[in-house]
C-alpha cells in the first residue's frame, strides 16, 4: 500500500506521523519504504540516526525532492515493498503532487488552529483535482498535537469534516512530547518506555489508515 503524508502547511506533524506509520509497519513485519520528498530531508535525518544506533526492524529511506524522479522510482521500486510511506515538505510542490497521484492513501495531519483549518481547505481544493484525475483514492484528514483539553480540537474537528472530498479521521494524535523526542531519533512512540496514550493514539491510527484499502 502507498501511504503519503501531505499538507501544503509547515510544521503540522507531516514527518513525525511518517516515521510513525512507517516503523509501525515495519513492527508489523512489513517490508517498508520511507520516502522523503522534502528539500531539508528530515525523515531521512531520522532513520540515519535509527540507522547508526543499530535499531532493528531496519526500513529503506530514499530523498526524492523532486516529483518527476519521486515518481519515477516509486513506479518502477514499489513493487518490492509491502509499504511504502512518502513525506513531502510543507508547501505546495511537484513532490506532493507526484505523491497525491501515486498513492492509496493520503494522511493530511493538521492542528487545532485556525490557519491550520485553512491550509486543509487548500489540501481540499487540492485533493479534488486529484480526484478528478483517479478514481479511488483516500484522504484522510487527522488531527494532530490535539489540545489536553479546551475546545479547540472539536471547533477544529467539525470545521475540517465539512471539507469534502475529505474524510475526518476521529484518531487524533495529542500534543505529546514522547512522539516528538522518539521522531527526533528515528524511532516510533511505539518503540520506547512508557507513553501509554501515546502508543494507543498511534496504534489506533496505523489500523485506520492500513485497513481502509
Ligand atoms: N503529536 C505531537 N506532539 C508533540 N510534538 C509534535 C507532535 N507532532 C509533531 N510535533 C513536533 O512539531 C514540530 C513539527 O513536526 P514535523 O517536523 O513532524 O512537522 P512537518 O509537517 O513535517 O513540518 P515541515 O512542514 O517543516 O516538514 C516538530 O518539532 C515535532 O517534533
Ligand atoms: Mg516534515
Amino acid at each position: 500500500m502507498i501511504v503519503s503524508v501531505l499538507n501544503t502547511k509547515g510544521g503540522v506533524g507531516k514527518t513525525t506521523i511518517a516515521v510513525n506509520l512507517a516503523i509501525a509497519q515495519a513492527l508489523a513485519g512489513r517490508n517498508v519504504w520511507l520516502i522523503d520528498g522534502d528539500r531539508q530531508a528530515t525523515a531521512q535525518q531520522a532513520i540515519a540516526q535509527r540507522i547508526e544506533a543499530g535499531q532493528q526492524p531496519a526500513l529503506a529511506v530514499s530523498h526524492y525532492a523532486e516529483g518527476p524522479m519521486l515518481r519515477a522510482q516509486v513506479q518502477q521500486q514499489a513493487g518490492h515493498f509491502d509499504d511504502v510511506v512518502i513525506d513531502a515538505g510543507g508547501r505546495d510542490s511537484t513532490a506532493l503532487r507526484a505523491a497525491l497521484m501515486l498513492s492509496d492513501v493520503v494522511v493530511i495531519p493538521f492542528q487545532p488552529r485556525s490557519f491550520d483549518v485553512w491550509g486543509v481547505g487548500d489540501m481540499a481544493e487540492i485533493a479534488k483535482e486529484a480526484l478528478s484525475m483517479r478514481d479511488g483514492l483516500k484522504l484522510f484528514a487527522v488531527l494532530n498535537g490535539a489540545d489536553a483539553s479546551g475546545k479547540d480540537n472539536t471547533e477544529a474537528a467539525e470545521a475540517v469534516a465539512e471539507l469534502s472530498p475529505l474524510v475526518y479521521l476521529p484518531t487524533a494524535i495529542g500534543r505529546r512530547k514522547g512522539i516528538a523526542e522518539a521522531a527526533g531519533s528515528g524511532l516510533s512512540v511505539l518503540e520506547v518506555l512508557g507513553q501509554a496514550k501515546a502508543k494507543a493514539e498511534i496504534a489506533a491510527l496505523v489500523a485506520a489508515v492500513f485497513s481502509k484499502q
